[in-house]
């Protein structure tokens, strides 16, 4: 049979119909180009009001990898190195980009895809003189990579570590809709650039065509920016196709409300998983869940339902990460759920 439902991830399906109206209704409005034009500015302005802060910078790039790639270029001498937990997405899933530029990642483990402050500080102590790299950034995704979320007073001890060592926070927001609406967490938009150096909130996977949005709290950072966007191939001629986008996400509340419905599919399917009788490498809070379910069951779902099988999990088990979106349909839901057998 043919795969009916997919929850490989939440960037399979297009765009929410409201920017695709937005990119309609603006599309042969002359502009000018590289984030000059009048919808960046727009989108700009209701990001910031959003974030209850005017001091801070945003710059619109494509992808979430290059938004790391520019926030790190931009931080880090070329003998420094950022601070991650194993499970980060710059450690395992960027094709080595971060190294490639000759940046060390010191990798340490987590709890839950978490890093901790012990952990930080570890690092920096054992990095003594310069026969070492020096760690002078911390790099956290909000939602983790296992779906986890920091409360805001996890991110507030980070901060401090990080204060005390002199490092810069990085928070990669691939899935900040989705934290921010999770009943997990408390920290909010507004929380953000008190928290944090600088930080991307994430388009890509929460309903736009593609596109993150970096903001840049420290003034440090600011400095020259475009020019690191420009380098990398990320000041776009038609930025304006971003900023239209984060002008439909934001202008009335709409980004977070696509977030809560891919929310409350995956808090539907991991209550109908955990009734069935199963378990979850991470506490689900996301929309991105990892339930721990036989081999077989695996096998019979993966005919008919499209996920991931993360990771094996022992006595013929498996976890398998099953991923909501903004448009997931609650009928695939329940017909996962009613093809899962009891434990
Ligand atoms: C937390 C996180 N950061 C960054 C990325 C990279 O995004 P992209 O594939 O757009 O480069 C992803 C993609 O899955 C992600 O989950």
């Amino acid at each position: 049979m043919a795969i009916k439902h997919s929850f490989l991830d939440d960037y399979s399906e297009g765009a929410d119909p409201r920017i695709l109206k937005v990119l309609e209704d603006t599309n042969l409005a002359q502009e000018i180009g590289y984030g000059n034009d009048r919808l960046s500015h727009e989108a700009v302005r209701l990001i910031k009001r959003r974030l209850r802060a005017q001091h801070v910078d945003v710059h619109f790039v494509s992808g979430g990898t290059q938004a790391n790639l520019i926030a790190l270029a931009a931080m880090l001498k070329p003998y420094e190195s950022v601070i991650a937990v194993s499970s980060a997405h710059i450690n395992i899933h960027e094709a080595g980009a971060v190294e490639a530029t000759g940046h060390k990642i010191n990798a340490v483990e987590g709890t839950d895809g978490k890093l901790t402050p012990a952990a930080i500080q570890r690092t920096v102590a054992q990095h003594t003189d310069e026969h070492m790299v020096k760690p002078r950034a911390v790099f956290v995704s909000q939602a983790t990579e296992l779906g986890t979320v920091y409360s805001k007073a996890e991110l507030g001890e980070i901060l401090k570590t990080c204060r005390r060592a002199g490092l810069y926070l990085y928070l990669d927001g691939a899935r900040l809709g989705s934290a921010i609406v999770s009943k997990a967490s408390d920290l909010n938009f507004a929380d953000l650039p008190l928290l944090t150096d600088i930080f991307y909130i994430g388009g890509t996977k929460n309903g736009a065509l593609l596109g993150e949005a970096l903001v840049i709290v420290n003034p440090v950072l600011k400095e020259n920016f475009r020019f690191y966007l420009k380098q990398h191939g990320a000041l776009l001629a038609k930025n304006r196709v971003l900023g239209a986008q984060f002008v439909a996400l934001f202008k009335d509340g709409r980004y977070l409300d696509l977030a809560r419905h891919a929310n409350l599919l995956a808090a539907k399917l991991s209550e109908g998983i955990k009734t069935s009788g199963y378990g979850f490498l991470s506490p689900p809070t996301t929309n991105q869940i990892f339930p721990i379910l036989p081999d077989a069951v695996i096998d019979r779902l993966r005919r008919k339902y499209g996920f991931h099988v993360w990771a094996p999990a022992g006595d013929g088990h498996s976890v398998i990460r099953l991923v909501t979106s903004w448009a997931t349909k609650e009928k695939a839901v329940e017909e996962f759920l009613r093809d899962l057998p009891r434990a």
